[in-house]
Formats: structure tokens, C-alpha cells, sequence
């Protein structure tokens, strides 16, 4: 049986993907990490691809300001045919994916979001934007959601989740600093968990 490619898309430092790569050299997650693709071509995600020699691809609407919405989405959709990929792992990041290719890769694209949603989700809720909402918000829980990716920002089937806890003299970036470690422990598991229902 042959193994499933697996893209990652990251816009942003990379923790989540460096998490992924351990957990594929360790063997937890059995599909090939074939690809990254991202808006930033500067961000870490990038380095972290090259350090491990998978194939990055830049893909922003700013550099191609003057195609139709169809036109770009077959871009995604070409290199993603290109690379065999079976399976979208969205880990940092901060674009809403094209309408066509959420339909072409129904409920093989999931995300990770540094919260509880429905709470704290939406457009411009991301990374540190996240924490900071949440502690003026005054809740006493947050916590990591792994969903699936539809058409809207944050609204897909959620699969997991997990509480963390929030301590009084938390600010926003102690509160990532925890956050991300949940993340980074639960975002393989899942990961190894439905690339087994993919198969
Ligand atoms: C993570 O906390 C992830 O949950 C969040 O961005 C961070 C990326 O960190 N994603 C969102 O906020 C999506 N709405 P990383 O680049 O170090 O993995």
C-alpha cells in the first residue's frame, strides 16, 4: 500500500511543522511530507523546509494580482496534482483557502486553531491575536482546536480538543508559549490518527 503525501501550508514561525517532521522521523505519522506551501516566502515554515529538504512552494495572491479567482485556485490545484498530495495539514496558516479547493480536498484538509472555537475564532483571530482575546475576555479555560477546513474561516467539523489552562499572571505571550506546547503534542496524534482513515 503505498504511502500518502501529505502538504503542509505555513505562513508562519513553523513550530507546529517542526513538531510534524519529529513525529515523522520517529515513524508516528507514516505519510510522506511532501510539500510546504506558503504565502511568505521569508517565514520560518521555510526554513524549517529547506533544513529538511521538502520541496517549498510559494504561492501568493500578490504575486499574481491580475488572475481570475479560477485561474489561482489552479495554480494551488496544479501543484498539488504535481505532488500527488492526498492530504492538507494547515499549520500557521493565515489564508482562506480557495472555495474550489476546500471542494476538491473535502474533509482531507484540517487546521489547528489556539483555542476553543467556536470561541475566539474568525477572520484576523490568529496566532498571538488569539491569546490576546482571549485574556481580555476574562475566561479562566482556552485551549487547542483541530478541525476540519470549509469554505469559512474557522466554522469546519471540529475532530479534537483540548482545555489549557490559564494562570493569573499570564500575558499573552505565556499563554502562546503553553498553548503551542499542547499543540505541538496533539497536532501529530491526530495527524497519524487520520492517515489511517485515509488509507
Ligand atoms: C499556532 O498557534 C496555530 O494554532 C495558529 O498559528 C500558530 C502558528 O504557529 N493558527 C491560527 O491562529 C489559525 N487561525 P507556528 O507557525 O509556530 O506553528
Amino acid at each position: 500500500m503505498r504511502n500518502l503525501n501529505i502538504s503542509i501550508f505555513a505562513s508562519g514561525t513553523g513550530s507546529n511543522f517542526e513538531a510534524i517532521l519529529k513525529a515523522k522521523k520517529k515513524g508516528l505519522i507514516k505519510s510522506t511530507i511532501a510539500l510546504l506551501i506558503t504565502n511568505n516566502s521569508q517565514c520560518g515554515a521555510v526554513e524549517i523546509a529547506r533544513k529538511n529538504s521538502i520541496d517549498v512552494v510559494h504561492i501568493s495572491r500578490k504575486v499574481y494580482p491580475e488572475l481570475s479567482e479560477e485561474k489561482y485556485t489552479e495554480i494551488f490545484l496544479n501543484v498539488l496534482k504535481t505532488y500527488n498530495i492526498d492530504f492538507i495539514v494547515l499549520a500557521g496558516y493565515m489564508k482562506l483557502l480557495p472555495p474550489s479547493l476546500v471542494d476538491e480536498y473535502e474533509n482531507r484538509i484540517i487546521n489547528i486553531h489556539p483555542a476553543l472555537l467556536p470561541s475566539f475564532g474568525g477572520k484576523g483571530m490568529y496566532g498571538i491575536n488569539v491569546h490576546r482575546a482571549v485574556l481580555e475576555s476574562g475566561v479562566k479555560v482556552t485551549g487547542i482546536t483541530i478541525h476540519f477546513v470549509n469554505k469559512e474561516y474557522d466554522k469546519g467539523r471540529i475532530i479534537f480538543q483540548k482545555c489549557v489552562e490559564i494562570y493569573p499572571d499570564d500575558d499573552e505571550y505565556s499563554l502562546q508559549k503553553r498553548v503551542l506546547k499542547y499543540e505541538h503534542k496533539y497536532y501529530p496524534l491526530i495527524i497519524s490518527e487520520l492517515e489511517k482513515h485515509l488509507l
